[in-house]
């Protein structure tokens, strides 16, 4: 007899760097923290979008073409993203996977991000840079969910289970492909949890 995993979803963590990470995170929390306060729009959005927290998403989504610092996070994530493509095996045909948008998030207590996807992106992911003890990680659904129909539940300890959430870490990267729904659940530690989200696409 012969089982076979078939259709794998694959999902990639590393850490960004090898040494200096703490400084390099210093620096981009300093620029968050600047730019939350003087992006007075993206709050507004934010305050009906994501209520309680900042995200730059609906105001300055492009981080990489205006920081320098972020400039540099763009330069380190495009070697991860290259080491997952080829975990993905996909034939890029010459074309480039290029990022395309980058965001901050900024999530204090209580706050949520809800299921979503990223549409009209390859690889999305994510770059940790506050993650106190007791913060949410990035919960992810099976992509299979919506066709399970009359299956049962799997046993409590089973290895595929219809939902699992990654822990966060400052200064690693998570990436999965852009189609993958995921889901932050509400932050329930009095500390704020950080990050900077991006899309690449192939061009
Ligand atoms: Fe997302």
């Amino acid at each position: 007899m012969t089982v076979v995993s078939l259709f794998p979803t694959r999902v990639y963590a590393g850490r960004l760097q090898g040494s200096g990470v703490t400084t390099f995170n210093a620096r981009m929390l300093r620029e968050c923290a600047q730019y939350r306060a003087d992006d007075v729009a993206g709050r507004a959005w934010s305050r009906d979008r994501y209520p309680g927290g900042y995200t730059s998403y609906g105001s300055l989504n492009r981080m990489h073409t205006l920081s320098p610092t972020f400039a540099q996070l763009e330069r380190r994530l495009n070697r991860h993203v290259l080491a997952y493509a080829r975990a993905l095996e996909f034939d890029l045909d010459g074309r480039q996977l290029s990022m395309t948008d980058c965001w901050i998030n900024m999530m204090p207590r209580g706050v949520t991000h809800g299921l979503h996807l990223h549409p009209l992106a390859t690889i999305s992911g994510t770059y940790y840079l506050r993650t106190p003890r007791g913060v949410p990680g990035l919960k992810l659904e099976d992509p299979r969910l919506d066709r399970y129909m009359a299956a049962p539940p799997r046993r409590a300890e089973a290895e595929q289970q219809p939902w699992v959430t990654l822990p966060v870490v400052a200064g690693t990267v998570l990436l999965f492909e852009s189609w993958l729904r995921h889901e932050v659940p509400p932050n329930p530690v009095a500390s704020e949890r950080v990050s900077v989200s991006f899309n690449y696409n192939w061009f």
